[in-house]
Formats: structure tokens, sequence, C-alpha cells
């Protein structure tokens, strides 16, 4: 089986195709961060204006990649929630009109168990039960996962997202969006013990996180502009405390549920300094630990391809009905 997938939940235009082995046939990502950066951060309207220009071009240039046509194709495979609704909307309609001209399935998939679906691909697939940490922009989740179908969230974040935590932080800073990787950058020449921030949720029980209180320390600390000289050390810093409070839940986490695997995914899970801690925390706990690889951290079709081996196809043409959802409750 050949599966077209197609992402466009915020603002990467991707598609990818990929076959029922879980071979990576393909994986086109377009980013609009360039297109938002003027405005800090992604304006829904633009984005689905942008998803509405990219959609077929990075379809196309998909399936040139990988030497197939519409005609070799099995399924299509499309997320359709959480995210934002319009862009969401984008993505929705074009998979519905190739599966519809072709008389194919479509395959709905959620964006979530797409980052968890990452870990499946070929060469090297992760076979469940797991726990899998998901830290993206949008979401910042701990969940058990026992097979390939779908995930369990055992915790998550109460107010923002370890991502946005990132992106907030880089603009009290003065970097540009998105922030995540420019603040790893400029983290990477400061002292990450110079200043003092707190670890969210400290000594609390759960598996619950929280990053408001954090941003808030970090507008303090920096004031209104950060002096030059200061900017790397509250990186650092900053950095440092975001992921010793993800660490520290994980840890916990793992401890209780009793998991001899962690895996973690999502956009966040591209940053080094996590990757690296968790590798020393699952050692130190003798736990196997993988994190997906980095070119499918962040938003991307090949992972909700991936996905969609593993989550019931709607046959032709009953899907022509199905809408978008926003968020997780949907
Ligand atoms: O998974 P993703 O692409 O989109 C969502 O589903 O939200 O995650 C995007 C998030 C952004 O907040 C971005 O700043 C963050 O992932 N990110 C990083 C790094 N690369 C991307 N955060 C920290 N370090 C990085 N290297
Ligand atoms: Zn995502």
């Amino acid at each position: 089986m050949t599966i077209l997938g197609i992402e466009t939940s915020c603002d990467e235009t991707a598609a990818a195709v990929v076959d029922s082995s879980g071979a990576l046939r393909s994986s086109v990502v377009s980013s609009q961060a360039s297109l938002h950066a003027r405005y800090g951060g992604v304006v829904p309207e633009v984005a689905s204006r942008r998803h509405l220009e990219l959609a077929v071009p990075v379809v196309e240039a998909a399936l040139d990649d990988a030497g197939c046509t519409l005609e070799d194709l099995d399924a299509v495979a499309v997320t359709e929630g959480p995210g934002l609704i319009g862009a969401l909307l984008v993505g929705l309609a074009t998979a519905k009109a190739i599966a519809f001209a072709r008389r194919l399935p479509l395959i709905p998939v959620d964006h979530l168990h797409g980052h968890v679906a990452s870990l499946y691909l070929e060469p090297d697939p992760l076979q469940p039960p797991f726990l899998c940490l998901l830290a993206s922009g949008g979401h910042t989740i701990l969940a058990e996962v026992d097979d390939r179908s779908g995930y369990r969230p055992i915790g998550r974040t109460l107010d923002d997202a370890a991502g946005e935590a990132f992106d907030k932080g880089a603009r009290l800073l003065g970097l540009g969006y998105p922030g995540g990787a420019e603040l790893e950058r400029l983290a990477a020449t400061g002292d990450p013990r110079a200043v003092d921030f707190p670890v969210a949720m400290a000594g609390r029980d759960g598996f619950d996180f929280s990053f408001s209180g954090l941003k808030t320390a970090l507008r303090l600390a920096a004031g209104r502009q950060p002096a030059e000289a200061d900017r790397p050390d509250l990186a650092a810093s900053y950095q440092r405390a975001i992921v010793r409070s993800l660490v520290a839940r994980t840890a916990a986490a793992l401890e209780a549920t009793g998991h001899d695997t962690l895996a973690l995914v999502g956009g966040v899970a591209a940053n080094g300094a996590l990757r690296q801690a968790l590798g020393e925390c699952c050692a130190e706990l003798g736990v196997r630990y993988r994190a997906a690889p980095l070119a499918l951290c962040s938003d991307n079709a090949a992972m909700i391809a991936s996905a969609a081996r593993f989550t019931p196809a709607v046959p032709y043409p009953e899907y022509l009905g199905r809408d978008a959802y926003a968020s997780v409750a949907g």
C-alpha cells in the first residue's frame, strides 16, 4: 500500500509518501516561518492563505520525489486536528479532493498521534509499549503508548507548552520567530548556571507541567531590554530550567509506570540539551531511550502518513462531510 500524507495544522505545508511497510519514500516540508517572523508568531489567516498556495506544489513535489503519480496511491492521509482551524481545512479539502477524484479511502489522522508515529518509520521502527514525552509548540504531554494505534496521556501542561516557553523566551531575549532553535544557539555560548530560574512543578505530585511562571521569571530577570552581554547566560539558564522541568516529570513518570523505554517526539525534541539530558536520565534509570530523528521532530507529513498505517480508513466517498477540529477535546 502507498499512502500520501498531508499536514497543514500550523505553519508548515507538508506532504509525504510512505509505504505500508513504513518505508519513507519522500517527505517535503515548506515552512512559512519567514512569512510569520515579522509578526513574531503565526498569523492564522496568513497561514491558511499560504497553505492554499503551497498545497498543490508541495504534494506534486512529494509525488515526484517518491517517483510516483496519483495513480500509484492507495490512500490519502491528512491531519484532521488539533491545530489552526483554517490551516487544517486547507489540508483536509486538498486530501478530500485527491481521494475523491481517485476514488480512494481517506485516513484522518490526529496530529499528536502523528508525532508519536514519527517513531514507527523504517529503518528502525520502535515497538510499543513505551512512555512518550511529546513536546511541541502547541502541546506538552507525557503519554503511555500501548500499541501503534494511539497514545494515552497521563500528564500535560497546565498552561504554556514547552515550545511556547522557548518561543516566548526567545522573544523576550530579542530573538526571531520561531525562537526554539535560535534560543538554543544563543544558549550554547552562555552559562546555564548563571541565573537560578525556578524549575516548574518541582516537588509537586503528578506528571503535569507548567511553564508560564518561568516565562515571567525571565521577563523579570531580563528587564525591558536585556544587556547584550547577559543574553547568552539568560538563554542558557532559561533553557536549563525548561529541560530540568521536562526531565524531572519524565523521570517521575518512568519510575511510577515502570516502563523500560522512553521516547521523545515533537518540535522541542530537536533541542540538543533536552535530547542529552533525557539520555543521561534514562542511562541512570536503566531505561532504553529513543529520540525521534531530527528531520521528523518538527511538523512534517511523513509522521502523518506513518500514523495512518495504524488508523482506520474512511471509505470513498463517506469522508466528504468530515470536519477539522481545533483542540484535543475536539
Ligand atoms: O511540533 P512542532 O513543529 O509544531 C507543533 O506541533 O507545535 O513544534 C514547534 C515548536 C516551536 O515552539 C519551536 O520553537 C520548537 O518546537 N523548537 C525548538 C527547537 N526546534 C524547534 N525548541 C527548542 N529547541 C529547538 N532546537
Ligand atoms: Zn506538531
